[in-house]
């Protein structure tokens, strides 16, 4: 009985999710109110038939974003790949939890070669790593490592009467470093933004002077968050001078490549990281530009024996001491969870399926699409690039032609800061491309293309900009307001 069930599963994925996505909507985007009226989110004392299950299968996939499809441009994740969901579908039929090796011998060893492996492509000193439940998580927990080499008793006795800590980190930084500072007792006002630069990178004599403006001050600096592949503008911060500075202060140097570190499979484009080496630890998603399916985080660290010594524990429920085999190859201790999800096998499935060049043919061919995406911008009058690209980022706003040559007027930046969300809007109630859009320090709303699903091509291309295009020339009608024409915005 559940055999079929399960089959029947199977055939609707297929049909409806993983066959489909690029012959359906993005979204068959509805309002909250209206979506609870749609759907049944009700739950009984009785279970439903498996039919009725199959229905709300069925209705799940069709009102869920369809994250797979060319057009989902929306996130620093896309793509649906075959062997990353093969993967993914092992590990949840196989529900391991990786923290023994007795539940989970395979997948130990795996995560013992892949970080191996992850850490020999970064250089000769790399010691350790640790799978985390995303990018955040890893740098929250990299900044907890910096505070406990600084001060280990920390683990012990607390933080109670220490000197004020502080973080130094680029003002376009991922907004986690701020979350866990807060979360670990840091505080989020000691995170000192630095300066960036007109193309995003930090400024580092704006570190250093701030450095030394804390120590006077009295604060104890624990750590430099640098940036490889910021959210928004995916700029990559000069590592090779903040290094310098980090150890001119003997200061830990992290390194957020959560986004731009998967460059390191591409011979062509890994240049953009060199420097990274100098870091103290690092962060790469996976999950991100190799498209492996969520989640898919390391935190990888150049001592070999801290994540042991500042999260073990050594319960002996779990990491008994008598074990029948050697229980040095129990990975568990050395993390802050206890159960926890495969997430290497789906890495490591793909990466075998496709060889580290096939992780390279799929940056390079991103690269250049963003390349050429850039150039269109460039070319359109009706578009106009925020700042230089650096990485797949292309951030840019869509002008209407009331807007056109007009930055001197005054209200420019309010009128358009406006644009980007009324076109988004449209877009989303088309269901046609879901695109992202942000403000960025003074900067009014811009959107930002990003895509890490390697099958979008040129076509699309020119397919999302006559969108953007024509959806802009059909809501922004002339009209006048003091003295410039303005749209008339329906929706
Ligand atoms: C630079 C950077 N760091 C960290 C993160 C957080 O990663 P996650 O979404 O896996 O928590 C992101 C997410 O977009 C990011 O862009």
């Amino acid at each position: 009985m559940h055999e079929n069930f399960l089959r029947a599963v199977v055939e609707i994925l297929f049909e409806n999710v993983v066959f489909a996505s690029n012959q359906t909507k993005v979204v068959l985007w509805q309002p909250p109110q209206k979506l609870e009226q749609c759907f049944d989110f009700s739950l009984g004392q009785n279970g439903v038939t498996q039919e009725k299950l199959l229905v709300f299968l069925k209705n799940t996939i069709k009102f869920s974003v369809k994250t797979g499809h060319r057009y989902f441009i929306n996130q620093l994740f896309s793509g649906l790949d075959p062997y990353g969901l093969a993967g993914q579908w092992l590990t949840d039929a196989l529900n391991a939890s990786v923290y023994t090796y007795e539940v989970a011998p395979v997948f130990t060893l795996m995560e013992t070669h892949i970080i191996g492996e992850v850490c020999r492509m970064v250089g000769p000193q790399w010691g350790d790593g640790m799978f985390c439940p995303g990018g955040s998580t890893a740098n929250g927990t990299a900044i907890n490592l910096a505070r406990f080499r600084y001060c280990p008793d920390i683990k012990k006795s607390g933080s109670c009467g220490l000197s004020r800590f502080v973080l130094f980190t680029s003002e376009e930084c991922h907004y986690s470093i701020h979350k866990f500072a807060s979360f670990i007792g840091i505080g989020e006002d000691n995170v000192i933004l630095i300066s960036t630069d007109s193309i995003g990178q930090i400024v580092p004599e704006d570190l250093d002077e701030k450095i030394k403006k804390e120590l006077a001050e009295g604060a104890i600096p624990l750590a430099v968050i640098a940036t490889l592949g910021t959210t928004v503008r995916g700029a990559f911060d000069p590592i090779c001078e903040i290094a310098e500075i980090c150890k001119k202060y003997n200061i830990w140097l992290h390194i957020d490549a959560a986004w731009g570190g998967g460059l390191i499979f591409s011979q062509k484009h890994r240049a953009k990281l060199n420097g990274i080496e100098r870091a103290d630890s690092i962060v790469i998603n996976p999950h991100k530009l190799l498209a492996v399916p969520q989640q898919c985080s390391i935190l990888l660290v150049k001592n070999r024996d801290i994540l042991y010594e500042c999260h073990s524990k050594h319960a002996e429920y779990l990491f008994q001491k008598d074990k029948y085999y050697d229980k040095s190859y129990d990975l568990g201790d050395k993390y802050l969870q206890c159960g926890r999800k495969c997430d290497v096998f789906k890495f490591w499935f793909m990466w075998k399926a496709k060889g580290s060049s096939g992780f390279a043919n799929h940056i390079d061919t991103l690269m250049d699409l963003a390349e050429y995406f850039e150039g269109q911008i460039r070319e359109r009058p009706e578009f106009m690039l925020v700042s230089p690209r650096q990485y797949m980022n292309v951030c840019f706003w869509y002008l209407p032609r009331y807007l056109q040559g007009k930055q001197n007027i005054l209200d420019y930046s309010a009128q358009l800061h406006k644009v980007a969300p009324q076109i988004k809007a449209m877009m989303i109630k088309h269901g046609s491309v879901m695109m992202g859009y942000q403000p960025l320090k003074k900067l009014p709303n811009f959107f930002r293309f990003v895509s890490q699903n390697s099958s979008v091509t040129k076509k699309d291309v020119t397919y999302i900009l006559d969108l953007i295009s024509e959806i802009g020339t059909a809501i922004y009608k002339v009209g006048h307001v003091r003295g410039c024409k303005v749209k008339v915005w329906k929706v």
